[in-house]
């Protein structure tokens, strides 16, 4: 247990702040044991929104050793202020005044990676949410706005290079081989925008011209050895930079753009004012490192933090309550781009099973929370699927309801209205409003509550009439307005073109080209003169993120899996069928008979495989069997194990039928060619690894023999990969032990490679049982100080690894407590994260539940829990 139980803040508890820091002037002297932090900051009172209250001025500070404090030159004595837990109160202070603050803090010893660290050889910060505080006492609040300029001085050897917000304004050599550079941001930001970076870097540079003509230079810091591994991040922020002008009418607005690789950071990466800063792993890339999906996450995340400049940061969050307005906006806009700069079709394909794998259980679970929260104790737990990818969803929404004129309208008018301010996810929704001339009201219950709204559907159809009726009924007493994308398929395999009956027309704009707004509990749709019963394709583009129930025959979902004009459903269809089968299969092994695949299953998998006008991408996602976590949030109590035996006997059934089918696609498309990472060539490296992995689900060891060639003779890293994953998830032990030893050889100096590596074996069924998993935390690649490391062998493990991570002793869950212990004292917000498994406990099958629930309680009784992990522990356990 904690000393004291931490509180929680609550949304309806805001208050404007008291005072203004019109300027913020800061001084680091970096030393190797401490550093020391110089602010002066111009105040005043922030009389507009507070007339005649005389508050006393209280900043926050965290884990600072105090030195001085100064108030328009004149140092305060020790009756002056108060200084205690993690505030400093100063009684007394004037209308407008200068407060000048010394005070040294350790970076070298912190490990929360919060406030300013080192990682490796170098220094640098992260502050979003609440890590300024860790650099000197402040008012470290979103709504806070300052000019920022800051002297950074060190060792000139060492640091050659030294980084902050804006642009260079001064620089010199000093005494002792130290050095000085000083940078100004003409921008008003937060303090969670602060960026300071001291290294021996080199830098990759390159320009951008923007539309109105000015010159921008883009520069990526990496240490020296990572330099042939920035080409692909650079060409991705360009095409950031020009698709947001073209899509948005977003400029960019500062002389130079900066973005810096660092091993050890706690998220992927930071959209600091004209200063980002990436974990390495979401950034650098060649082709003998990097896979496909590197590469793309790379240019997603490369984009999304670019995007934040305007969304996040020129205007940004009121309070941490509004977190969404920053990140569910930009979610989506860097989903927009990775749709038009890909296939948008499996784009919309993965966004929506990430909701319905990761955030429908987030929502099922102890920690489920609407994505404008009301009240939390520690803001780093909600940087979670709900604010990112339901608030993205919730902004698709507003898109699909406003159309993509009217959305880009509503845009223009908010960045117009509110460009400098820090603002509430409800002036995002009014400006869309005021835009278009409509009202959100009812739609804005998205935001306020938490879990997913489910829709039961049911259809009729009156072959005397003509008529075809669907009835939606959806579970909220108070309903949600959400938008239905649909249309109804005839025979023929068309979209028929049918009419709504007379009474519904115009009943609201109830349904308006192929979007059906459903704002009632229950709500009737009559389609009139449609000659012959059609097939109903609902929730089209995963328009709304709900569970939508409708009783399909596997005929029916056959037909849409070959007819449906929409790429989301046709490849959905294909996922209802399997899961309708794998839960039959599941049932067999249950009552003890003898399990029997649908014949149908493996029939509409070969009319897949034969058809040539679907693009490889598209063909890819369709060959894969739904994951067993998804299967497991499809169920009410989840039973892992026997998920996964049904999942496995289906796989392998298919496997063996489409063998030589597969072995046909995959000796097509592993063709020679130098390795580009372009849509094309990736969506085939896709489908061909896809095949592959297939392959190696058989009993024939000739596929394993294609795997070890592959794996032998391969130049770039996603078919190197695919290879080693295909042996590792696969019967072929041998194999596996050796390409994993060759691996090991050949990569053993590239961390991102070797963090790979790690996660293939902790991920998998044969290599990530507990034995394994304690040789890997033992390994000399592992630490337990980096994050990458961490998830790539404990996240890997319990995210992938679910037999045994769900081992019946328990053992698994007893790893994982144990980690989550030892990270709490040195990262909490990594510890945090980890608990997510265990969290969920009450959905598992009971004896498996009551073990989970032990963990959880074993940790509880810790002494020093942080913030972070009390917070989830406790409410998990209530
Ligand atoms: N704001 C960052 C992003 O989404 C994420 C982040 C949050 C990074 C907190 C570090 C700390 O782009
Ligand atoms: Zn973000």
């Amino acid at each position: 247990m904690r000393d004291a139980q931490p509180e929680s803040i609550y949304l309806k508890d805001y208050q404007a702040p008291h005072f203004v820091i019109e300027e913020t002037h800061l001084r680091f002297d970096l030393f190797e044991d401490y550093a020391q932090v110089d602010s002066r900051l111009v105040m005043r009172r922030n009389r507009e929104q507070h007339e005649n209250v005389e508050a006393p001025l209280v900043l926050v500070g965290k884990q600072l050793e105090l030195l001085a404090i100064a108030i328009d030159g004149v140092r305060l004595s020790d009756d002056e202020y108060l200084l205690e837990d993690e505030l400093l109160t100063i009684h007394k202070v004037s209308d407008s005044f200068e407060l000048e603050i010394s005070n040294r803090i350790e970076p070298q010893n912190n490990t929360a990676l919060e406030g300013l660290y080192k990682s490796g050889g170098m220094f640098c910060t992260q502050c979003e949410a609440e890590g300024f505080r860790r650099i000197t006492y402040y008012l470290d609040r979103p709504d806070v706005m300052s000019i920022f300029t800051t002297e950074v001085i060190a060792d000139k050897a060492k640091y050659p290079i030294l980084l902050s917000n804006g642009n260079a304004i001064a620089q010199g050599d000093l005494e002792n081989g130290r050095h000085s550079v000083s940078w100004h941001d003409p921008h008003r930001k937060p303090c969670y925008l602060f960026a300071l970076v001291a290294g021996d870097l080199m830098v990759k540079e390159g320009s951008f011209m923007t539309m109105n003509g000015r010159k921008v230079e883009l520069k990526i810091f990496v240490e020296p050895q990572n330099i042939d591994k920035t080409e692909y991040a650079m060409d991705a922020l360009k095409r950031s930079m020009k698709w947001d002008e073209d899509k948005y009418g977003r400029e960019y607005d500062l002389d130079i753009f900066m973005i810096v690789a660092v091993d050890d950071f706690n998220m992927g990466a930071m959209e600091n004012k004209g200063l980002n800063i990436f974990n390495s792993s979401c950034v650098l890339a060649n082709p003998q490192t990097a896979t496909d999906a590197s590469y793309l996450r790379i240019e997603a995340i490369v984009a999304h933090e670019y995007f934040h400049n305007w969304s996040g940061n020129r205007v940004t969050c009121r309070d941490w309550f509004q977190l969404s307005l920053k990140e569910g906006f930009t979610v989506y806009r860097d989903s927009q781009f990775t749709a038009d700069m890909n296939s948008a079709a499996v784009k919309r394909i993965e966004d929506a099973s990430i909701m319905r794998t990761v955030q429908f259980a987030e929502d099922a679970g102890p920690m489920a929370h609407p994505v404008q929260p009301d009240s939390f104790m520690e803001i780093a737990n909600f940087y979670t699927v709900t604010i990112y990818e339901k608030g993205s969803e919730i902004v698709g929404m507003i898109h699909k309801l406003l159309g993509a004129k009217g959305f880009r309208k509503g845009s223009d008018l908010y960045f117009e209205r509110h460009d400098g301010q820090a603002v509430t996810i409800n002036e995002f929704v009014s400006a869309m409003e005021d835009a278009n001339g409509t009202s959100l009201t009812q739609f804005k219950r998205w935001y306020k509550s938490a879990g997913t709204p489910v829709v039961n559907v049911e259809s009729y159809y009156d072959s005397a009439a003509k008529t075809y009726t669907l009835t939606f009924n959806q579970s909220c007493d108070e309903p949600f307005l959400i938008p239905i994308e649909l249309g109804l398929i005839g025979r023929n395999g068309q979209d028929i073109n049918a009419e709504l009956a007379a009474g519904l027309i115009n009943k609201r704009d109830a349904y308006k080209k192929g979007i059906f707004q459903l704002t009632e509990k229950e709500q009737v749709l009559v389609f009139t003169d449609v000659k012959e019963e059609p097939v109903p394709s609902l929730l089209r583009d995963f328009s709304a993120p709900i569970k939508l129930n409708y009783d399909y025959s596997r005929d029916q979902l056959m037909f849409l899996m070959q007819h449906d004009s929409d790429g989301f459903n046709r490849w959905d269809a294909g996922q209802n069928l399997a899961l309708d089968v794998i839960y039959e299969v599941m049932q067999q092994f249950s009552d003890g008979t003898q399990p029997k695949v649908d014949g149908r299953l493996i029939t509409a998998y070969f009319s897949v495989l034969k058809r040539d006008d679907i693009d490889h991408a598209m063909l890819a996602k369709m060959l894969l069997l739904p994951s067993v976590s998804y299967i497991g949030e499809t169920q009410d109590v989840i039973d892992i194990l026997a998920i996964n035996q049904a999942r496995s006997y289906v796989q392998s059934v298919l496997a063996e039928a489409l063998a030589e089918k597969l072995a046909e696609l995959y000796k097509k498309l592993n063709v020679q060619q130098s390795y580009l990472p372009e849509p094309e060539q990736m969506a085939q490296r896709g489908l061909k690894n896809a095949a592959l992995s297939y392959l190696l689900k058989t009993d024939h060891k000739k596929y394993c023999d294609l795997a070890v060639t592959q794996f032998e003779n391969s130049d770039n890293m996603t078919d190197s990969m695919a290879a080693l994953a295909s042996m590792v998830n696969s019967g072929y032990k041998a194999q596996a032990e050796s390409a994993l030893e060759s691996f090991y050889d050949k990569w053993q100096a590239e961390p991102l490679v070797v963090n790979q590596w790690l996660a293939v074996q902790a991920g998998s069924a044969e290599y990530g049982t507990i034995e394994n998993i304690n040789k890997l935390l033992e390994h000399e690649a592992f630490d337990i100080k980096n994050p990458n490391k961490v998830r790539s062998v404990i996240g890997a493990f319990a995210g992938q690894s679910l037999i045994n991570f769900h081992a019946l002793d328990g053992s698994g869950y007893q790893l994982l407590a144990d980690k989550i212990i030892l990270l709490n004292q040195l990262n909490p917000q990594i510890a945090s994260r980890l608990v997510s498994p265990l969290s969920k406990w009450r959905r598992y099958v009971d004896s498996q539940a009551q073990q989970m629930k032990q963990q959880l309680q074993r940790i509880m009784a810790q002494n020093n829990l942080s913030k972070d992990v009390y917070e989830v522990v406790s409410k998990s356990l209530i």
